[in-house]
Protein backbone atom coordinates (compact mmCIF):
# COMPACT_ATOMS: atom_id res chain seq x y z
CA UNK A 1 0.00 0.00 0.00
CA UNK A 2 1.03 3.60 -0.43
CA UNK A 3 1.50 6.47 1.62
CA UNK A 4 -1.26 8.86 1.59
CA UNK A 5 -1.99 12.11 3.11
CA UNK A 6 -5.42 13.61 3.36
CA UNK A 7 -5.34 16.99 2.97
CA UNK A 8 -8.92 18.06 2.52
CA UNK A 9 -10.05 21.10 5.36
CA UNK A 10 -12.01 21.05 7.74
CA UNK A 11 -15.39 22.23 7.38
CA UNK A 12 -17.83 23.42 9.61
CA UNK A 13 -21.62 23.72 8.05
CA UNK A 14 -24.22 24.12 10.97
CA UNK A 15 -27.69 22.56 10.60
CA UNK A 16 -30.06 25.10 10.87
CA UNK A 17 -31.85 24.98 14.10
CA UNK A 18 -30.38 22.09 15.47
CA UNK A 19 -29.26 22.09 19.31
CA UNK A 20 -26.79 19.57 21.07
CA UNK A 21 -29.24 17.80 23.57
CA UNK A 22 -26.98 16.14 25.61
CA UNK A 23 -22.66 16.62 25.75
CA UNK A 24 -20.71 13.75 24.68
CA UNK A 25 -17.90 12.77 25.38
CA UNK A 26 -15.08 13.04 22.80
CA UNK A 27 -11.78 10.50 23.69
CA UNK A 28 -8.87 10.68 21.17
CA UNK A 29 -6.56 8.09 22.57
CA UNK A 30 -7.16 4.35 23.77
CA UNK A 31 -5.95 5.04 26.97
CA UNK A 32 -8.66 7.80 27.60
CA UNK A 33 -11.32 5.66 25.98
CA UNK A 34 -11.03 3.19 28.20
CA UNK A 35 -10.08 4.88 31.41
CA UNK A 36 -13.72 6.33 30.90
CA UNK A 37 -15.77 3.01 30.21
CA UNK A 38 -14.03 1.66 33.22
CA UNK A 39 -14.56 4.53 35.99
CA UNK A 40 -18.45 4.46 34.12
CA UNK A 41 -18.42 0.23 34.77
CA UNK A 42 -19.59 0.02 31.04
CA UNK A 43 -19.25 -3.59 29.91
CA UNK A 44 -19.23 -4.97 26.36
CA UNK A 45 -22.66 -6.19 26.36
CA UNK A 46 -23.66 -2.70 27.31
CA UNK A 47 -22.10 -1.08 24.34
CA UNK A 48 -23.04 -0.15 20.69
CA UNK A 49 -20.26 0.81 18.39
CA UNK A 50 -20.53 2.25 15.24
CA UNK A 51 -17.80 2.78 13.08
CA UNK A 52 -17.49 5.96 10.64
CA UNK A 53 -15.05 7.49 8.72
CA UNK A 54 -16.93 10.89 9.10
CA UNK A 55 -18.28 13.46 6.82
CA UNK A 56 -21.48 12.33 8.94
CA UNK A 57 -25.21 11.97 7.42
CA UNK A 58 -28.74 10.40 8.51
CA UNK A 59 -27.43 7.12 7.96
CA UNK A 60 -24.75 7.19 10.28
CA UNK A 61 -27.47 8.73 12.89
CA UNK A 62 -29.95 6.22 12.11
CA UNK A 63 -27.14 3.51 13.57
CA UNK A 64 -26.88 5.74 16.19
CA UNK A 65 -30.14 6.23 17.02
CA UNK A 66 -30.54 2.59 16.61
CA UNK A 67 -28.26 1.53 19.18
CA UNK A 68 -29.63 4.49 21.60
CA UNK A 69 -33.15 2.41 21.09
CA UNK A 70 -31.66 -0.62 22.08
CA UNK A 71 -30.25 1.25 25.80
CA UNK A 72 -26.81 0.49 24.99
CA UNK A 73 -23.84 3.04 25.53
CA UNK A 74 -23.12 4.28 22.27
CA UNK A 75 -19.81 5.25 20.93
CA UNK A 76 -19.08 6.22 17.54
CA UNK A 77 -15.83 6.35 15.78
CA UNK A 78 -14.88 8.66 13.32
CA UNK A 79 -11.66 7.54 11.57
CA UNK A 80 -10.39 8.09 7.78
CA UNK A 81 -8.68 5.26 7.69
CA UNK A 82 -5.34 5.35 5.21
CA UNK A 83 -5.20 1.93 4.96
CA UNK A 84 -8.37 1.13 2.97
CA UNK A 85 -8.02 3.77 0.19
CA UNK A 86 -6.52 2.21 -2.79
CA UNK A 87 -6.81 5.42 -4.49
CA UNK A 88 -4.70 8.08 -2.79
CA UNK A 89 -6.90 10.91 -4.67
CA UNK A 90 -10.10 9.26 -2.70
CA UNK A 91 -8.26 9.39 0.27
CA UNK A 92 -6.82 12.99 -0.27
CA UNK A 93 -10.31 14.58 -1.11
CA UNK A 94 -12.37 11.96 1.62
CA UNK A 95 -14.72 15.27 3.06
CA UNK A 96 -13.82 15.97 6.86
CA UNK A 97 -16.53 17.87 8.75
CA UNK A 98 -15.26 17.20 12.79
CA UNK A 99 -17.18 20.05 14.29
CA UNK A 100 -20.32 19.55 12.06
CA UNK A 101 -20.39 15.42 12.82
CA UNK A 102 -19.84 16.41 16.70
CA UNK A 103 -22.93 18.46 16.59
CA UNK A 104 -24.83 15.91 14.78
CA UNK A 105 -24.13 13.20 17.19
CA UNK A 106 -24.56 15.28 20.15
CA UNK A 107 -28.47 15.92 18.40
CA UNK A 108 -29.04 12.70 18.32
CA UNK A 109 -28.06 11.73 22.00
CA UNK A 110 -24.65 9.87 21.08
CA UNK A 111 -23.09 9.07 24.52
CA UNK A 112 -19.19 9.00 23.31
CA UNK A 113 -16.65 9.87 20.25
CA UNK A 114 -13.71 7.89 19.63
CA UNK A 115 -11.69 10.02 17.38
CA UNK A 116 -8.19 8.66 17.17
CA UNK A 117 -5.13 9.95 15.11
CA UNK A 118 -3.48 7.71 12.47
CA UNK A 119 -0.37 7.24 15.15
CA UNK A 120 -3.01 6.61 17.72
CA UNK A 121 -4.54 4.07 15.41
CA UNK A 122 -1.51 2.11 14.30
CA UNK A 123 1.57 2.90 16.66
CA UNK A 124 3.50 0.51 14.76
CA UNK A 125 2.53 2.37 11.38
CA UNK A 126 0.18 1.36 8.63
CA UNK A 127 2.06 -1.58 7.27
CA UNK A 128 -0.31 -4.75 7.39
CA UNK A 129 1.04 -7.40 9.66
CA UNK A 130 -1.83 -9.81 9.18
CA UNK A 131 -3.45 -11.01 6.18
CA UNK A 132 -7.50 -11.68 6.47
CA UNK A 133 -8.81 -14.97 4.43
CA UNK A 134 -11.43 -13.26 2.11
CA UNK A 135 -11.95 -15.75 0.01
CA UNK A 136 -14.40 -15.23 -3.23
CA UNK A 137 -15.20 -11.96 -1.61
CA UNK A 138 -12.13 -10.56 -2.12
CA UNK A 139 -12.25 -11.77 -5.40
CA UNK A 140 -16.04 -9.71 -6.80
CA UNK A 141 -17.26 -6.85 -7.40
CA UNK A 142 -15.71 -4.45 -4.93
CA UNK A 143 -12.59 -6.92 -3.97
CA UNK A 144 -11.91 -6.91 -7.20
CA UNK A 145 -12.45 -2.87 -8.12
CA UNK A 146 -10.48 -1.86 -5.03
CA UNK A 147 -7.40 -3.98 -4.72
CA UNK A 148 -6.37 -4.29 -0.92
CA UNK A 149 -9.88 -2.37 0.25
CA UNK A 150 -11.53 -5.06 2.09
CA UNK A 151 -7.73 -5.96 3.72
CA UNK A 152 -7.88 -2.17 5.38
CA UNK A 153 -11.15 -2.40 6.08
CA UNK A 154 -10.38 -5.70 8.14
CA UNK A 155 -7.39 -4.38 9.49
CA UNK A 156 -9.07 -1.30 10.86
CA UNK A 157 -12.13 -2.59 12.41
CA UNK A 158 -9.97 -5.97 13.49
CA UNK A 159 -8.18 -2.93 15.51
CA UNK A 160 -11.18 -1.10 16.41
CA UNK A 161 -13.40 -4.05 18.30
CA UNK A 162 -9.92 -4.70 19.94
CA UNK A 163 -10.27 -0.61 21.71
CA UNK A 164 -13.82 -0.35 21.81
CA UNK A 165 -15.50 -3.81 23.59
CA UNK A 166 -19.28 -3.98 22.03
CA UNK A 167 -21.51 -6.37 22.45
CA UNK A 168 -23.22 -5.05 19.11
CA UNK A 169 -21.74 -3.27 16.18
CA UNK A 170 -23.98 -1.65 13.81
CA UNK A 171 -23.94 -1.13 10.14
CA UNK A 172 -25.55 0.30 7.32
CA UNK A 173 -26.34 -1.90 4.40
CA UNK A 174 -25.53 0.40 2.09
CA UNK A 175 -21.67 -1.09 2.15
CA UNK A 176 -23.31 -4.22 1.14
CA UNK A 177 -20.37 -6.67 0.53
CA UNK A 178 -18.45 -4.77 3.28
CA UNK A 179 -21.02 -5.86 5.43
CA UNK A 180 -20.47 -9.58 4.66
CA UNK A 181 -16.49 -9.05 4.93
CA UNK A 182 -16.58 -7.80 8.72
CA UNK A 183 -19.64 -10.54 9.40
CA UNK A 184 -16.76 -12.76 8.18
CA UNK A 185 -13.91 -11.12 10.30
CA UNK A 186 -15.98 -11.70 13.53
CA UNK A 187 -16.37 -15.37 13.01
CA UNK A 188 -12.78 -15.98 12.71
CA UNK A 189 -11.34 -13.23 15.59
CA UNK A 190 -11.85 -13.69 19.34
CA UNK A 191 -14.01 -10.98 19.66
CA UNK A 192 -17.75 -11.23 20.78
CA UNK A 193 -19.25 -8.89 18.94
CA UNK A 194 -22.73 -9.76 17.30
CA UNK A 195 -23.26 -7.14 13.57
CA UNK A 196 -26.63 -5.66 12.88
CA UNK A 197 -27.00 -4.05 9.32
CA UNK A 198 -29.58 -1.33 9.50
CA UNK A 199 -31.11 -0.55 6.03
CA UNK A 200 -30.03 2.21 3.51
CA UNK A 201 -31.57 5.63 4.25
CA UNK A 202 -32.13 7.60 1.01
CA UNK A 203 -32.69 10.77 0.13
CA UNK A 204 -36.16 11.59 -0.96
CA UNK A 205 -35.31 11.19 -4.37
CA UNK A 206 -34.00 7.53 -3.78
CA UNK A 207 -29.87 8.66 -3.37
CA UNK A 208 -28.46 6.85 -0.98
CA UNK A 209 -27.08 9.01 1.79
CA UNK A 210 -22.97 8.51 1.17
CA UNK A 211 -20.01 10.86 2.68
CA UNK A 212 -18.97 10.63 -0.96
CA UNK A 213 -22.36 12.46 -2.09
CA UNK A 214 -20.90 15.96 -0.52
CA UNK A 215 -18.29 16.20 -3.09
CA UNK A 216 -21.31 16.29 -6.07
CA UNK A 217 -21.50 19.46 -7.83
CA UNK A 218 -25.57 20.18 -8.13
CA UNK A 219 -25.43 18.49 -11.82
CA UNK A 220 -23.74 15.88 -10.90
CA UNK A 221 -25.99 15.17 -7.80
CA UNK A 222 -29.43 15.50 -9.96
CA UNK A 223 -27.41 13.02 -12.58
CA UNK A 224 -26.73 10.41 -9.46
CA UNK A 225 -30.20 10.39 -8.93
CA UNK A 226 -30.26 7.53 -12.12
CA UNK A 227 -28.44 4.89 -10.30
CA UNK A 228 -32.01 4.11 -7.93
CA UNK A 229 -33.94 4.61 -10.68
CA UNK A 230 -31.95 1.92 -12.60
CA UNK A 231 -32.04 -0.45 -9.68
CA UNK A 232 -35.78 -0.02 -10.08
CA UNK A 233 -35.86 -1.10 -13.37
CA UNK A 234 -34.16 -4.35 -12.93
CA UNK A 235 -36.60 -4.99 -9.91
CA UNK A 236 -39.57 -4.10 -12.26
CA UNK A 237 -38.46 -5.81 -15.11
CA UNK A 238 -36.70 -8.89 -13.96
CA UNK A 239 -37.99 -12.25 -15.31
CA UNK A 240 -36.42 -15.66 -15.04
CA UNK A 241 -34.00 -16.41 -17.81
CA UNK A 242 -31.15 -14.54 -19.00
CA UNK A 243 -30.07 -11.22 -16.74
CA UNK A 244 -27.38 -10.04 -18.76
CA UNK A 245 -29.34 -7.43 -21.18
CA UNK A 246 -31.08 -6.29 -18.33
CA UNK A 247 -28.17 -5.52 -16.48
CA UNK A 248 -26.52 -4.26 -19.31
CA UNK A 249 -29.60 -2.05 -20.42
CA UNK A 250 -29.26 -0.31 -16.72
CA UNK A 251 -26.16 0.10 -17.26
CA UNK A 252 -26.87 2.29 -20.17
CA UNK A 253 -29.15 4.07 -18.45
CA UNK A 254 -26.34 5.80 -16.16
CA UNK A 255 -24.18 6.78 -19.06
CA UNK A 256 -27.45 7.96 -20.74
CA UNK A 257 -27.58 10.24 -17.72
CA UNK A 258 -24.34 11.59 -17.37
CA UNK A 259 -22.44 8.95 -15.20
CA UNK A 260 -18.88 8.91 -16.74
CA UNK A 261 -17.89 5.03 -16.29
CA UNK A 262 -19.02 2.00 -14.69
CA UNK A 263 -17.59 -0.37 -12.50
CA UNK A 264 -20.39 -2.77 -12.51
CA UNK A 265 -23.82 -2.85 -12.19
CA UNK A 266 -24.51 -6.75 -11.68
CA UNK A 267 -27.00 -9.27 -10.10
CA UNK A 268 -25.85 -11.56 -7.63
CA UNK A 269 -26.23 -14.03 -5.19
CA UNK A 270 -28.01 -11.87 -2.05
CA UNK A 271 -26.43 -14.24 0.45
CA UNK A 272 -22.91 -15.33 -1.39
CA UNK A 273 -22.38 -12.73 -4.09
CA UNK A 274 -21.87 -15.16 -6.68
CA UNK A 275 -23.03 -13.25 -10.14
CA UNK A 276 -26.20 -14.14 -11.66
CA UNK A 277 -26.58 -14.22 -15.46
CA UNK A 278 -29.16 -16.98 -15.36
CA UNK A 279 -32.14 -16.26 -12.91
CA UNK A 280 -33.85 -19.32 -11.99
CA UNK A 281 -36.45 -17.20 -10.09
CA UNK A 282 -36.51 -18.12 -6.61
CA UNK A 283 -32.57 -17.58 -5.77
CA UNK A 284 -32.45 -14.48 -3.33
CA UNK A 285 -31.26 -11.73 -5.47
CA UNK A 286 -29.12 -8.37 -4.85
CA UNK A 287 -28.20 -5.37 -7.51
CA UNK A 288 -24.74 -4.14 -6.98
CA UNK A 289 -23.62 -0.86 -8.95
CA UNK A 290 -20.63 0.96 -8.57
CA UNK A 291 -20.23 4.06 -11.31
CA UNK A 292 -18.33 7.17 -11.39
CA UNK A 293 -19.54 10.42 -11.75
CA UNK A 294 -16.30 12.59 -12.75
CA UNK A 295 -13.84 11.76 -10.07
CA UNK A 296 -16.64 10.74 -7.35
CA UNK A 297 -17.61 7.05 -7.22
CA UNK A 298 -20.44 6.18 -5.93
CA UNK A 299 -21.87 2.68 -4.66
CA UNK A 300 -25.60 1.43 -4.19
CA UNK A 301 -27.44 -2.42 -3.94
CA UNK A 302 -30.86 -3.00 -3.94
CA UNK A 303 -31.97 -6.97 -2.08
CA UNK A 304 -34.60 -8.04 -4.46
O1 LIG B 1 -17.88 2.10 6.11
C1 LIG B 1 -16.98 2.83 6.59
O2 LIG B 1 -17.19 4.01 6.86
C2 LIG B 1 -15.61 2.25 6.81
O3 LIG B 1 -15.30 1.33 5.83
C3 LIG B 1 -15.40 1.66 8.21
C4 LIG B 1 -16.31 0.46 8.47
C5 LIG B 1 -15.69 2.73 9.26
C6 LIG B 1 -13.96 1.21 8.38
O4 LIG B 1 -13.07 2.26 8.20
Amino acid sequence: MQKYTNTAESQYIAPKGLEPISIMIVCTTVAALQQHLQQQQITRSKTGFVPTMGALHQGHLALIEQSLSLELFTICSIFVNPTQFNNPDDFAKYPITIANDIRLLESVGCHLLFLPSVQEMYPQGTQATRHYELGFLETVFEGSHRPGHFQGVCQVVHRLLNIVPCGKMLLGQKDYQQCMVLTQLVKTIPIATEIIIAPTVREADGLAMSSRNMRLNPEQRQQATAIYKAMQFIKSKLQPGDTTTLASNAAQQLLDAGFTSIDYVSLAHAHTLEPITDWDGSTPLVVLVAAFLGEVRLIDNYVI
